[in-house]
Order: C-alpha cells, then sequence, then structure tokens
C-alpha cells in the first residue's frame, strides 16, 4: 500500500511517501521566515504552508517516482499543533483523499514522533519506553503495543526543546535554540553553575518542569551582565544543557527501571541532541538497557513519521471522517 503522508502542524512543510517497507520520499521545507522572529508567529505559518504544500506534495511524488493516481492513502497530522497550520494539512488531505477516492486518517503527532524509530529500525517491537522531547512536549509514554500507548509523565509547565529555545533567546543565540546551545556547550565548562533539577512534589513520579530551570538562568544571566554573560556563554550553555539532560535521563530511567523495560527510544527535535543521546547511553548501560533514537531527520517535524503511523491503520481498514477537524490541544 502506498501511502502519503502530510504533517504541517507547526513551522515545517512536509510530505513523504512509504510503500509498506521504506520511505520513498521525505521532503521537508522549513520555514525560515520565523528566525527573524525569535520563534514561530502562527499566522506567517498558515501562510506558508498555503503557498508551499502542494509543490512539497509534487516534490515527494516526484522522487517516489510516482504519480498522484498511484497513492493508496493518506495519512496527516491533525493535532497537536498550530490550528490554522493544521488546518492547511487536513485539508489538503482531505480533498486529495476525496479526489483521489482512497482513505484517509488522522494521525496524533506524537504518535507520529513514536513510529519514526520503527522507520529506522524496522526490528524495533513493544513493549518499550519513548522519550517525546520537542518544542512543544515533552512524555514518557509506555508503548505497551503499537497503537497501545501509557503516558507515565509529561511536562507540567515548558517542554523541553522550548526551554532550550527560551534560554537561547535568553543568551541572544538565535532560533531555534536547541543546536545553537549545543554547539556552545561543546566548549563549554559544565562545572561552572549547577543549575537546579525540579523536583515536582505535586506533580506525577515522571512528569517534568523546565520553567524554573529557564528563570534560574535568566537570574543568572542578570546577575553577571552583559560583559560577563558574554566570556561565560558557553559555560551558561554547558550547564543549562546538562540540567536538562539529567532530568531527562533519571526520569526515563526510573520509569524503564519501575516497569521493567529493557529498550528506550528517544524522539522529537531534542533527541537529535548528542549529548541527551550519550548521556542516555551512558545511564542505560548501567542498568543492561539498550538506548535506540532515528536519525536526525526523522527525530524533527516530517511527513514520513506521519505515513508511517498512518499505513499501520490503514492497513488495520481504520479511517477518518471527512468531519474530522483540527484538534490543537489534542492530548494523547
Ligand atoms: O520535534 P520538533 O522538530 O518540533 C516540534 O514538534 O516541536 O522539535 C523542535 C525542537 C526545538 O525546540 C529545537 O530547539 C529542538 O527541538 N532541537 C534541539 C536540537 N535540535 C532541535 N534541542 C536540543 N539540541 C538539539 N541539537
Ligand atoms: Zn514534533
Amino acid at each position: 500500500m502506498i501511502v502519503l503522508g502530510i504533517e504541517t502542524s507547526c513551522d515545517d512543510t512536509s510530505a513523504a511517501v512509504f510503500n509498506g517497507k521504506s520511505l520513498l520520499a521525505n521532503v521537508i521545507s522549513t520555514q525560515l521566515v520565523h528566525r527573524n522572529f525569535g520563534g514561530v508567529v502562527p499566522e506567517l505559518a498558515s501562510r506558508s504552508h498555503i503557498r508551499l504544500i502542494l509543490p512539497v506534495i509534487r516534490q515527494a511524488l516526484d522522487q517516489a517516482g510516482l504519480q498522484r493516481s498511484h497513492i493508496e492513502g493518506i495519512a496527516v497530522t491533525y493535532g497537536p499543533g498550530l490550528a490554522g497550520s493544521l488546518l492547511v494539512g487536513l485539508s489538503v488531505a482531505k480533498g486529495l483523499a476525496q479526489a483521489l477516492e482512497v482513505p484517509y486518517i488522522g494521525i496524533n503527532h506524537l504518535e507520529g514522533h513514536i513510529w519514526a524509530n520503527r522507520l529506522d529500525n524496522e526490528r524495533l517491537a513493544p513493549p518499550f519506553i519513548v522519550l517525546i522531547a520537542s518544542g512543544g512536549h515533552t512524555q514518557l509514554v509506555l508503548v505497551e503495543s503499537w497503537g497501545e500507548y501509557q503516558i507515565l509523565g509529561r511536562t507540567v509547565d515548558d517542554a523541553a526543546g522550548e526551554a532550550f529555545d527560551k534560554v537561547a533567546k535568553i543568551l541572544d543565540v538565535g532560533y531555534p535554540g536547541g543546536p545553537a546551545i549545543e554547539k556552545l556547550a561543546k566548549d563549554g565548562d559544565p562545572d561552572y553553575i549547577r543549575f537546579p533539577r525540579a523536583r515536582l512534589k505535586a506533580a506525577g513520579p515522571y512528569d517534568f518542569s523546565f520553567s524554573g530551570l529557564k528563570t534560574s538562568v535568566l537570574n543568572h544571566v542578570q546577575s553577571i551582565g552583559r560583559e560577563q554573560t558574554r566570556i561565560h556563554i558557553r559555560d551558561i550553555a554547558a550547564c543549562f544543557q546538562e540540567a536538562v539532560t539529567a532530568v531527562l535521563v533519571d526520569h526515563t530511567l526510573r520509569a524503564a527501571q519501575e516497569h521493567q523495560i529493557s529498550q528506550i527510544c528517544l524522539a522529537g527535535g531534542v533527541a537529535v541532541n548528542k549529548f541527551l543521546q550519550q548521556a542516555m547511553i551512558h545511564a542505560a548501560c548501567r542498568s543492561n538497557k539498550h538506548v535506540f533514537w532515528p536519525t536526525a531527520v526523522l527525530c524533527t517535524d516530517n511527513g514520513g513519521m506521519i505515513a508511517r503511523a498512518g499505513y499501520f491503520y490503514l492497513k488495520k481498514k481504520q479511517k477518518s471522517s471527512f468531519r474530522l477537524s483540527p484538534v490543537p490541544a489534542l492530548n494523547f
């Protein structure tokens, strides 16, 4: 079955083709316009999706060596995400499905991130624990079987990627913040200062909180002033990255230990971070667990992961109604 995957939940316009065995194409057009604003501007994002979505789909089909008539099913992100952005992808998916007389299915963006692991590792089989860390979400999920997910923990305030982006803004090193902070942190002193690791008494044992850490970085920068911040920018980046990573690794390993799960997967944009990958491997090795993460292009938002998730449901003859609307705050 040839499935076209469409992803437009935030600022990446993406279309991919999956044939049941491999990804034949995964075209991602990242909207650069937001860099001028230090974050995603929803109105600009949806306008860009409108401009880009059909050329991106065309390019994906060209790369796959296929024509529209070869498409046998369509998968599209219907939430969570920006309302206007989701609406563009969903409307195009519905229109194409109707015109081509093929089924279509709405996919939860976070489930897509989980399936990205399977795209890169066909032998991956549940049960496993996956840490989804992106710009909008930080969730710890127990995958009991494909399609059955138990949420063990989530962020009570900022997402991990959002914390990277906000700290990058404080340090004035550009957007998106993750890659910029990781680069600076490489040459920084991780012992320069100890930023707090949130302990949440009121929340669940695996819940996350990053807004206190961000405030702590802001307070530090304000207390030492502009010149000292410039001198210690690499050290601050390293200590911040260390604090985020420590919490992500601690929660994930504890969850794996307590649920007796031996496989750990990473997903979402923050999973690209090499410091996090190495820290997770290091901790997992000590408790005899295996860690896996997808290649960078599959960690960040892409249509391939949506096509892969959609294939699973479409093969089981599940499909969405044409009444389906975008759900910006879709739960998982
Ligand atoms: O999954 P994604 O592409 O989009 C969302 O669904 O949010 O994740 C984007 C997030 C951004 O916050 C970005 O700063 C972060 O992933 N990110 C990173 C790195 N590369 C991207 N965070 C830490 N280290 C990185 N190397
Ligand atoms: Zn995402």
